[in-house]
């Protein structure tokens, strides 16, 4: 896309909203095209989201059937191992005939259309097989990251009530095994309803398997048949549930429907990227979070392009990983994330430069802002100055991107996700939700639907409302902070409620709380995040132990552990201080705009404390900083 086809697409959208929306589903394929295109209001009365309503379609064959008879020999799976040993292509048709045979079993395990079922894999083909059998039938996935604990699990299950877990006996990243299984077993203690658990054989490892309740999908798959009729769903029946952190309570089940997210998913993969036929495409993410699943499983097989799927992490066996595999795989399209970047960049350009990367042609960012640094140095020594690099900005909630620079039609600023894509309308407004306007920061808004946005908070549409449209009534509120530059490009800040961003990883910082006051030696916890060279962001604890509880080096491992088994391991704390008191108002409300200072060591500028309740905890706080 050039600069005039960008602002005529704009231009296009404001004139023919109908128009322009109708003609983007023409991308997919219809069992019924929808004659009802746009149908939303952020407004509490009423309050709905829905597109293509009557339209009627299912997703797998969009990913797969559809391209059988053009490129069902192409490569639409290159699958890279943990070790690199093995590296496995499936074809479109090959593809197909995996993702029947698994929607069949799950028949045969009784699952139906609407049900809900758990996957808890690591990043192996049968994970996107998995995903897509799911589709076919329609039920609703929710795929649990696989560095998630067995108390996150259970949650996760819980909540939807998920009936079904297809998890594998371990995985395997960096040369480490991870307990799968067992953590599933653990987890299951909680889930008394579950009635099936199906194990994909990863390494092999002995696990302990349930009579009546495990069976290896090996096993269950033997004689199935590798054709299975589609599913004919509503463009508004849900395609799956992907569990994430807020500032409050516990993560909530981001619910994603069928026509839109795959319409905004395979749009955006083909605009965002330029994404070409026959190209390779590599989205480095794990399937367990958004970017995984709509970069790389529904956006690029919706376009049918081929997809690399990378089992292992950057700096495994060597830190040259990401370029070799470029190489090994001829891989067109790079896409990964500031702190892989960042972790990467601090080894030097050698790695980087005794590899070839002569396929590369486009690179891009995501997850959180990207500082000007790393990104120069992506561009400079990994594009070898010649790839343009679009950062995107997007979340959870939004299915797919929704701003970044376009190769050809937006120049690029390092740091900036310069404009909205055309349909998305941002807006600065300031605390009161006044609308700002011209160079400026606030708090960033999106006053009007698109296809890719969530459609509830799974089983609690109030919390949906509530979290998302009434904080600045009738628009939908991303979180985050935002400045507008002179040519109104927009610069992602950060998240300006409690949520953090660790090495890309989304957490709630009252996820880590409630983990730790849930430790017989924890009174009380504040959890924020502070800036780390790597992560992004680090977790800096706040804790007071109980009376009788002596603090000792001891106890503060204990507790970094602690959060690690509660939660998962990238939720592990940088620092734990002891603090006999935390800062609170006379009405009691923990001052964290104080507890973030002083985690960021910013202490000549710690504000007005004058409304404390007991101004000398703050001292305490400052002498003992950790770190
Ligand atoms: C942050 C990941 C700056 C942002 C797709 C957002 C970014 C949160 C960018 C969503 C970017 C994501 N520049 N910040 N290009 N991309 N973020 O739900 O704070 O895991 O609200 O979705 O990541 O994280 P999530």
């Amino acid at each position: 896309m050039d600069a005039a086809a960008y602002e005529a697409a704009v231009k296009r959208v404001e004139d023919d909203p109908e128009g322009y929306w109708r003609d983007l589903a023409k991308r997919l394929d219809w069992m019924t095209f929808p004659t009802q295109i746009k149908d939303t209001s952020f407004h509490k009365h009423p309050f709905h989201i829905r597109w293509y309503a009557d339209g009627v379609l299912n997703v797998s064959v969009n990913c797969l059937d559809r391209h059988l008879a053009e490129r069902g020999d192409q490569v639409a799976i290159i699958w890279e191992s943990d070790e690199g040993d093995i590296s496995d292509n499936f074809t479109y048709r090959r593809l197909y005939e995996e993702t029947c045979r698994m929607a069949n079993v799950l028949k045969a395990k009784g699952v139906k259309k609407g049900d809900r079922v758990t996957i808890y894999l690591p990043m192996i083909p049968q994970t996107a097989i998995a995903m897509l059998a799911c589709a076919r039938i329609g039920a609703v996935h929710s795929v649990i990251f696989g560095g998630f604990s067995p108390d996150s699990i259970a949650g996760r299950i819980q909540d939807c009530d998920s009936r079904i877990v297809i998890t594998a006996d371990e995985g395997l990243r960096g040369g480490k095994a991870i307990p799968l299984k067992r953590n599933v077993d653990e987890a299951l203690e909680q889930c008394p309803d579950v009635t099936d658990v199906i194990v994909i054989k990863r390494t092999k490892a002995d696990v302990p398997m349930k009579a009546g309740r495990d069976a290896f999908y090996a096993d269950l798959k033997q004689g199935v048949e590798a054709t299975c009729e589609p599913e004919p769903m509503n463009a508004e029946d849900p395609l799956f549930i992907l569990y994430t952190s807020g500032s409050t309570g516990k993560p909530k089940g981001v619910l994603h429907t069928t026509g839109g997210y795959l319409v905004w998913a395979s749009h955006t993969h083909e605009l965002v990227f330029d994404y070409r036929p026959g190209e390779v495409f590599w989205c480095t993410a794990d399937v367990g979070w958004v970017t995984g699943h709509s970069y790389v499983v529904y956006g690029p097989l919706a376009n049918a392009a081929t997809s690399v799927m990378f089992e292992g992490v950057p700096n495994y066996p060597t830190t040259s990983r990401f370029w070799e595999v470029i190489d090994k795989h001829k891989v067109e399209i790079f896409y990964t994330a500031p702190t892989a970047i960042r972790s990467l960049m601090r080894e030097g350009d050698e790695p980087v430069k005794k590899t070839s990367r002569s396929t590369l042609r486009l690179l891009g960012s995501v997850g959180e802002p990207i500082n000007p640094e790393a990104w120069l140095w992506y561009h400079r020594v990994v594009g070898d100055s010649r790839c343009p690099v679009v950062d995107t900005y997007w979340q959870t909630e939004t299915g797919a991107c929704l701003a970044t620079p376009l190769p050809g039609a937006t120049a690029m600023k390092p740091g900036s996700c310069a404009k909205p894509l055309p349909g998305i309308k941002f807006e600065l407004v300031d605390a009161e939700g006044k609308p700002l306007h011209g160079a400026t920061s606030g708090n960033l808004v999106i006053t009007d639907s698109w296809p890719g946005q969530m459609r509830t908070v799974y089983g609690d549409h109030e919390r949906f409302f509530n979290t998302y449209f009434s904080t600045y009534g009738g628009k939908y509120f991303t979180g985050d902070g935002c400045r507008r530059d002179e040519d109104g490009y927009y610069w992602i800040t950060g998240r300006v409620d409690d949520v953090i961003n660790v090495s890309g990883h989304r957490l709630g910082t009252a996820e880590i709380e409630s983990a730790l006051v849930g430790n017989e030696n924890v009174a009380e916890a504040a959890v924020v995040g502070y800036p780390h060279d790597v992560k992004g962001q680090g977790v800096y604890c706040f804790v007071t132990l109980k009376a009788d509880v002596t603090p000792t080096d001891i106890l503060q491992a204990e507790l970094k552990g602690w959060v690690r088994r509660e939660i998962g391991p990238f939720a592990a704390p940088d620092v734990v201080q002891f603090a006999p008191g935390l800062p609170k108002t006379r009405s009691g409300k923990i001052m964290r705009r104080i507890l973030r200072k002083i985690a960021e060591n910013d202490l000549s500028n710690l504000g007005d404390t004058s409304t404390l309740a007991d101004p000398a905890v703050v001292d305490d706080l400052v002498k003992n900083r950790g770190g």
